[in-house]
């Protein structure tokens, strides 16, 4: 009882000493229902790291650094891995951003994201009602958009690579060749598709007669093939020949729209990363057309003044403000953000510092905002108007790699191209197909969104890197749909608020709340019991939600070791030397 009357006597001095708003001090006791922070061991290196979501993945990246690889070498012998070890989410058909930065401190934002074909249009998804017409922007070869990976990848490493292209895909040639054995999760995940890979891809590697089995092997010659053509002539590879022509083969199969021309136009496009302040890290993430970026850092801004660490983790405190900022952002998110080079994107107005001050000045005490109550910010100065994966790598010379890429959904569009086995993303979905109707992931969105020719969808991927003292720190990255922005910001808010190391930081369970619909998601074992209570007393639905992304992290220890967090959700491995 004494040890409670001291703390909660420090709780309330350090509430007048920091910079804590005063209408918004930690509940008295508030701290005591803090969820305890779980053990949880990292994987250490003494020079370099990757963290990928499948071990035979993160096993060819550490060959290729062992090489004498770069960062940016092991990157795209792991994206080309996962291309065949991940066929959830690792792909060749789908895209993706990419963060570096260079030990000389060069950094760049590659965004390699789908794009809508040329013979895409606003309304393509609704009937003549106006309304969105069920699983055709998901499922099938008219939800596919251009795919951007091998494009990506191309210019990354001719820009950036040391070693010879074909030396970094060919690990993923002979992966495919030879096969490789499935994991339980990877066969259940299969078996669940059988009879959709049935229907849409008679002769995939993916289907076979009866269900797969865990250590059963599995091999994709078709896809040898493609990464072997990748290999030999680059991005025309994939773009031109006889790629090019098994996927139009493909779109013409299946009344899908995507053409030759559409492939030979696609471009990636190097932007310039996003910058912000956290408790004295820099925080280095992507830009529009990603969403996460802006609202990591809108949300990072908006909870600085506020004492997590002192709060306690996933205390209802910290949750209540967690939650306020978090479901602002979102409702930023879904009025202003969208692909730049279509539409104006107001990012200095919605980094502005004041600006999130202000959105968080309507958070109330001890009590929920209903999302009904809260619109995107107005007014902007001067504006008119759940498959992915992640992985990080960092090499001997401290240089650093954060990627996300994507099909969109399990197994994307759940297409194969025949005679080319890779298979093509869902990508479509993530426009706004029509304002204010949900797609898969509950988010909404409005004009900043819509469909058009050549446009790249919204996407919620944020990759970050984090340096202190112009230093490397963090990486971090992960999938999970619309839950991506908050779980990326909880990996961090883990390491720096409440002092994880990097596997804790991705093991610890999560809560996630994008303003509709108003609930937090909870996953089991979030938040203590008397937690619970105190926040639904405050007005907090809560909601229990099962599907989590699989985050990635790697931690720059202070005597310069590396240490790996990979998400023990999933197959996922962290390794080094
Ligand atoms: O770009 C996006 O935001 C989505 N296509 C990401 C999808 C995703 O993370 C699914 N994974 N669990």
């Amino acid at each position: 009882m004494r040890h409670r009357i001291s703390f909660l006597l420090l709780t309330a001095l350090a509430a007048c000493t920091t910079a804590q708003p005063t209408t918004n001090a930690p509940a008295p006791g508030a701290a005591i229902l803090a969820t305890p922070i779980p053990a949880a061991t990292p994987v250490v290196a003494a020079k370099a790291m990757v963290v990928s979501a499948h071990p035979e993945a993160t096993r060819i990246g550490v060959e290729i650094l062992q090489k004498g690889g770069n960062a940016y070498d092991a990157a795209v012998a792991v994206q080309f891995a996962l291309a065949v070890a991940l066929p959830v989410a690792g792909n060749i058909g789908g895209g993706g951003f990419l963060l570096y930065r260079g030990a000389d401190g060069q950094e760049g934002a590659l965004d390699f994201r789908e794009t809508a074909p040329a013979a895409a249009s606003r309304d393509m998804y609704l009937d003549a009602q106006g309304n969105v017409i069920p699983n055709l922007s998901t499922l099938g070869h008219l939800a596919a958009g251009v795919p951007g990976t091998v494009a990506g990848m191309w210019v990354l490493h001719q820009k950036l690579g040391k070693l010879p292209w074909k030396d970094v895909v060919q690990p993923a040639v002979d992966l495919a060749a030879k096969g490789l054995k499935l994991t339980e999760k990877e066969a259940a995940g299969l078996n669940n598709q059988h009879d959709t890979f049935a229907r849409l891809n008679p002769g995939s590697a993916y289907l076979k007669a009866g269900s797969w089995a865990a250590g059963e092997v599995i091999q994709y010659p078709d896809l040898a093939r493609t990464l072997g053509r990748i290999r030999d002539q680059g991005k025309a590879g994939f773009y031109e020949g006889p790629t090019a022509d098994l996927l139009v083969a493909e779109m013409q199969r299946g009344k899908g729209i995507i053409t030759r021309q559409d492939l030979l136009k696609y471009e990636p496009k190097w932007r310039t990363p996003l910058h912000g302040q956290y408790r004295g890290y820099e925080v280095l993430t992507f830009p529009p057309p990603s969403s996460g970026g802006v609202a990591l850092l809108q949300m990072l801004q908006m909870l600085e003044p506020y004492n997590l660490g002192q709060a306690g983790w996933h205390s209802p405190q910290a949750t209540h403000w967690i939650t306020e900022a978090q479901r602002r952002v979102y409702a930023d998110r879904a009025t202003y953000l969208g692909d730049p080079d279509f539409g104006r994107v107001p990012v200095p107005q919605l980094l502005e510092k004041n600006y999130n001050k202000q959105r968080m000045a309507t958070t109330l005490p001890y009590r929920a905002t209903p999302s009904a109550q809260v619109t995107a910010g107005a007014n902007l100065p001067g504006y008119e108007s759940d498959q992915t994966t992640h992985y990080n790598v960092v090499d001997a010379q401290g240089n650093a790699v954060s990627c996300t890429t994507t099909l969109n959904g399990a197994y994307g569009s759940k297409v194969v191209v025949a005679g080319a086995g890779f298979l093509l993303n869902n990508e479509m979905d993530d426009f706004s197909s029509k304002p204010g109707t949900p797609n898969s992931y509950g988010l909404v969105g409005g004009a900043a969104n819509a469909i058009a020719p050549g446009k790249r969808m919204l996407s919620s991927m944020t990759p970050a890197i984090l340096t202190k003292g112009n230093k490397l720190a963090l990486v971090t990255g992960t999938p999970g749909g619309s839950t991506i922005i908050t779980s990326v910001l909880q990996s961090i808010l883990n390491v720096v608020d409440y002092g994880m190391n990097a596997q804790q930081a991705v093991a610890a369970r999560r809560l996630h709340h994008q303003w509709l619909p108003d609930q937090i998601d909870v996953e089991a074992g979030a938040l203590l019991p008397a937690a619970q209570d105190t926040l639904q007393a405050r007005g907090y639905k809560l909601s229990p939600r099962g599907g989590w992304g699989r985050v990635e992290v790697i931690r720059v220890l202070p005597d310069g070791k590396l240490e790996g967090g990979a998400d023990p959700r999933g197959d996922d491995a962290a390794a080094g030397y």
